[in-house]
């Protein structure tokens, strides 16, 4: 019998999400080693591509020689661009050398970039692909917890400006991602519990089985294996069907902002620095969208109580007095933490836009909570 060959399906044990984006759609691979199929997988995508690697030291020291060797082994050339790891890399000067470097490399029209990294990186290869050539298309090799699931999925890329983050940049779909797992057992653990903050996160929002799930099996995904996959795979297949309704967040995609408006005023307040990483103040920030949703009658007290209890069990920080160097004057008062907040890009003609719940699973977005309300609430929590 004449049975078509199926589609390049994921090898045994990868997990294959889709983000359905049209003529933009894209696969993610999840599993542990799958960074051996990256040449591979291009040269299926794209035959005869020419690569350019985009990475910083630290991913270099322990993950550039692999990358390359899984390029080179399907006849996939390779060029590398290294840049210093860490926030200050999403700049102005880092984006015209990585750009500078693109040409230089002879990266054309049909080649790819490839993304070798954290968020940091995701974001800076992407946009500095966005541009290039007036665009090449590119490749996310997201090596911290947070960026696969978070970061390198959606298609968000971009820089810093002076004015605040993430100012500078363009929405560019990658074609490809490749999130192995075993990847995240050369990340420091702190960076790895900031980005399980995330993985909480999409259960919180949308998918209360996935929390309870988390709730049993958080030792598990800390650890490696199966459990890891699976939670990685679930939110990127929440971030997948969300992104899918709407790619630009003119609505739905804007629960993903669930603990961020809190969480970025107070990155902001410790100023984007080691005192508060992103996922910690996500962290913090949900336990104080719970709270607030439940001082408002949406949700019950115990709902909010166990968002927090699940956090603390990981190690995550939950309150505002968790963030080292606390102090009113160590992270400002309930006024300046407001100002932040009104900074933020999120905010639509003054109005300030929360992620809340309206049950355990189901967070709504909502413009209508009194600016005093806020305030008062912050007092209380900064007391
Ligand atoms: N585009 C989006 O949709 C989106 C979403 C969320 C966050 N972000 C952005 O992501 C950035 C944060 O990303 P991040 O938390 O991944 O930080 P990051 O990229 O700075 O990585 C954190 C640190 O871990 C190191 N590292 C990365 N992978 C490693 C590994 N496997 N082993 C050892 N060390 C490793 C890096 O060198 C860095 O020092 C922020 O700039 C944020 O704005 C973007
Ligand atoms: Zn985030």
């Amino acid at each position: 019998m004449n049975v078509p060959s199926p589609k390049r399906a994921a090898s045994d044990g990868e997990t294959l999400v889709k983000v359905a984006l049209a003529e933009r759609s894209y696969d993610i691979v999840i599993g542990a080693g799958a960074l051996a199929s990256l040449g591979e997988r291009i040269s299926a995508l794209r035959p005869g591509v020419r690569t350019a690697v985009v990475t910083d030291r630290s991913v270099a020291k322990h993950w550039l020689r692999q990358t390359e060797a899984a390029l080179m082994a399907a006849n996939v050339p390779v060029a590398q661009i290294v840049v210093g790891e860490g926030e200050s890399s999403k700049s102005y000067d880092v984006l015209q050398d990585v750009t500078e470097a693109l040409i230089a490399a002879r990266i054309e029209r049909n080649d790819l970039v490839v993304a070798l990294g954290g968020g940091v990186i995701g974001d800076l290869a992407g946009f500095a692909a966005a541009v290039v050539r007036r665009g090449v298309d590119f490749v996310q090799v997201p090596t911290t917890l947070l960026a696969q699931v978070d970061s390198s999925v959606g298609g968000k890329t971009g820089i810093n400006s002076p004015h605040g983050k993430n100012l500078i940049g363009a929405f560019h779909q990658p074609v490809l991602v490749v999130a192995d797992t075993d990847v995240l057992d050369t990340l420091p653990p702190r960076e790895f519990r900031a980005g399980y903050a995330e993985v909480a996160k999409y259960g919180v929002l949308g998918d209360l089985a996935f929390f309870a799930w988390l709730e049993a099996n958080h030792g598990d995904v800390f650890k490696g294996g199966a459990a890891r996959q699976r939670a990685i795979a679930t939110s990127c297949r929440a971030k997948a069907a969300i992104v899918a309704r709407d790619e630009r967040e003119t609505g739905d995609r804007a629960l993903l902002n669930l603990g961020h408006t809190f969480g970025h005023a107070l990155e902001a307040a410790t100023g984007f620095s080691d005192r508060l990483l992103h996922g910690e103040g996500v962290a913090i920030g949900m336990v104080l969208a719970a709270e607030l949703s439940a001082q408002l009658g949406m949700i019950a007290p115990e709902d909010a109580a166990r968002v927090s209890a699940h956090l603390v069990a990981v190690g995550l920080p939950t309150r505002l007095q968790d963030i080292a160097g606390f102090s009113q004057e160590g992270i400002g008062n309930a006024d300046s933490l407001m100002a932040l907040m009104a900074q933020d890009k999120k905010v639509k003609r003054g109005r300030l836009t929360f992620i809340l719940l309206e049950a355990l699973g189901r967070a709504v977005i909502t413009s209508d909570v009194e600016p005093s309300t806020v305030h008062a609430f912050l007092e209380r929590k900064l007391r």
